[in-house]
């Protein structure tokens, strides 16, 4: 199986286990003042929904699809928008790979070596556009 194969399965058995979201964003607001300020007016039952399909596209770009939500996403998440600044996706990426560790039953050193490729990569394309 290629590391795609790995992360797209993993993502499966995560997205099954109803907490995966809520953890993550508890694990996400608790590692940063300035991660919890820019979610102070946030409905996260909302915005966990939103994340779901967030995931999905960094996963299907590692795949071969087009980088085009992710430079979407770029655009949303821009210092003239959102204004999510380069360094917070390292607490982002922190908080998701602790989360996978902790709800994927299956999960394994190569997976989640592979996860954290597969995120890197497509969160340079958001970061790219900030
Ligand atoms: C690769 C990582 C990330 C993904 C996939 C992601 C995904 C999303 C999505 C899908 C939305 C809603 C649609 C949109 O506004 O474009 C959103 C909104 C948002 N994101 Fe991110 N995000 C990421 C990283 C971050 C980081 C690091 C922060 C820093 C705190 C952040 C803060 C926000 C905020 C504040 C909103 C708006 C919430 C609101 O509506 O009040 N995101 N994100």
């Amino acid at each position: 199986m290629t590391d795609e194969d790995l992360v797209f399965q993993s993502y499966g058995r995560c997205c099954k286990s109803t907490a995966f979201f809520d953890d993550f964003y508890a694990r996400f607001l608790a590692s940063s003042a300035e991660v919890r300020d820019k979610f102070s007016n946030t409905d996260m039952s909302a915005q966990k929904h939103l994340l779901r399909a967030g995931i999905l596209n960094l996963v299907l770009y590692a795949r071969g699809l087009p980088p085009t939500k992710l430079k979407a996403l770029g655009e949303s998440h821009s210092r003239q928008r959102l204004d999510i600044q380069p360094h917070l996706y390292d607490y982002w990426l922190k908080a998701l790979l602790d989360t996978i560790g902790a709800h994927d039953d299956e999960l394994d050193v190569r997976t989640l070596a592979a996860w954290g490729k597969v995120l890197r990569q497509g969160i340079e394309v958001i970061r790219a556009a900030y």
